[in-house]
């Protein structure tokens, strides 16, 4: 096996639906080396280790887990498994939100490139020293915002810039989870000391708004709405949020863990950017959920959410059948993950007094979110956690640069 080790720290649903399957996938084609996945807890790993889908799709395919036996929570694990990697290999970040900060920053200070899920950190202040750090090393830090490797949003970027759509002005996003998501780990911690809807769900299109349009979000209010999780926990689990952009446009983002378990699809999103140019409206629509397929089968599916009565997408990430052995991952959640770890792999490649030259590339190509190109992120985050718990107070949000 050639290429570079990677670690991936967390093992929760984010990494047994995406991220493990890509890095596989990737392994598979003989680009990368020995995967390891460390989680807190012994029966995290065992349980992804078991996971059906992923025996079925890469058979002969393992990682090398961590802890290696039943035992107390061990939080600070990664340290360990982050100092065993030799210099300049690949850091997988896939833990709760508010951890990602400390994990990025001892990846970084082993000298590992980092693949962080969204959202990079909660303020602005962490997501700038992870700059400075991968900096000073002359490493890559993405933030995995697949959804800009959807073609609709790259079809809408390349058209928007083009000036086919003229100037967003009004619009409105929604991503709503089902409501069996209060059941899983989300209730021990996108509680509303934490988290909340907007911050965990929001940001992507937030994100995507800028990828398209290029414009900066400049102020941000979301009011929340309190429940409960089943364990008591008290979440943020409905927001709605109003954000201005520098053009003075507005856009809605309503989000939720509540989309029932037995609509189809496994959850419900779009995006709709009204925008005008000269004496002419102009409107870009993306139903992200309904993708064109309707499927009613003989029995409720066993997974989780699963309806008998369904609308699949075959666009975020699904597994196909191409023959040969096991089962090829598709969709903008596997080339998400590709790209970044290819970049990664060239920066690896290039001479050592290139490299710089090439991560100023990607910051300024905008494709791939770096630090320093999609830090208003963070932004927008730290004051809607500020409006949130404000009840829903407008807050501004500093001028930061950005591709
Ligand atoms: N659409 C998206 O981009 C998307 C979707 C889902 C999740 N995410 C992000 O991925 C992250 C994880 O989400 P998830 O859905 O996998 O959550 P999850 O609750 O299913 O999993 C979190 C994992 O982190 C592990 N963990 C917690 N503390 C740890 C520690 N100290 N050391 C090692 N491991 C630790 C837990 O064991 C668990 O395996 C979140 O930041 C979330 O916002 C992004």
């Amino acid at each position: 096996m050639s290429g570079p080790q990677i670690l991936i720290v967390g093992g929760g649903m984010i990494t047994h639906d995406q991220l493990l399957p890509s890095l596989y996938h990737m392994q598979r084609q003989g680009r990368l080396g020995a995967i390891a996945v460390c989680a807190s807890r012994f029966s995290t790993v065992r349980d992804l280790a078991r996971a059906e889908t992923l025996l079925r799709a890469f058979p002969g395919q393992s990682f090398r887990a961590s802890p290696d036996r039943d035992g107390p929570p061990q939080p600070e694990l990664y340290r360990e498994a982050i100092a065993a990697l030799p210099p300049r290999q690949i850091v997988v970040v896939a833990v709760p939100d508010q951890l990602h900060y400390e994990v990025a920053m001892a990846a970084l200070g082993r000298d590992q490139h980092v693949l962080c899920v969204k959202p990079l950190a909660l303020e602005y202040r962490h997501a700038a020293a992870i700059e400075r750090e991968a900096r000073a090393r002359d490493l890559l830090v993405a933030v995995e915002y697949h959804k800009r490797f959807d073609d609709r949003s790259l079809m809408a970027r390349r058209q928007y810039r083009a000036g086919a759509f003229g100037e967003f002005r009004l619009g409105a996003a929604r991503l709503f989870e089902k409501w069996y998501y209060r059941h899983s780990n989300f209730q021990n911690w996108m509680t509303t000391a934490h988290s909340d809807a907007f911050t965990y769900i929001g940001c992507h299109y937030v994100d995507l708004v800028h990828f398209i349009t290029g414009l900066l979000p400049v102020a941000v209010s979301v009011y929340g709405v309190r429940d409960r999780f089943p364990n008591g926990n008290e979440g943020f689990l409905w927001t709605d949020a109003r954000v201005i952009w520098s053009n003075g446009a507005c856009l809605n983002v309503q989000n939720g863990l509540g989309f029932p378990d037995d609509a189809p699809g496994t959850n419900t999103q779009g995006l709709t950017l009204y925008c005008g140019g000269e004496d002419q409206g102009a409107l870009l629509e993306h139903s992200d959920q309904y993708r064109g397929l309707k499927h009613s089968y003989t029995r409720r599916p066993d997974s989780p959410g699963a309806t008998i009565y369904a609308e699949p997408s075959p666009d975020y990430f699904q597994y196909v059948d191409l023959a040969g052995v096991g089962l090829t991952p598709v969709g903008y959640g596997y080339r998400s993950v590709d790209y970044i770890v290819s970049s990664m792999i060239r920066v690896e490649s290039a001479p050592d007094d290139c490299r710089r030259e090439l991560l100023e590339e990607f910051d300024h190509a905008g494709i791939m979110a770096t630090p320093h190109n999609s830090s208003f992120n963070e932004r927008v985050i730290e004051a809607g956690r500020r409006s949130i718990l404000e009840g829903g107070a407008p807050v501004g949000i500093k001028a930061v640069g950005a591709a």
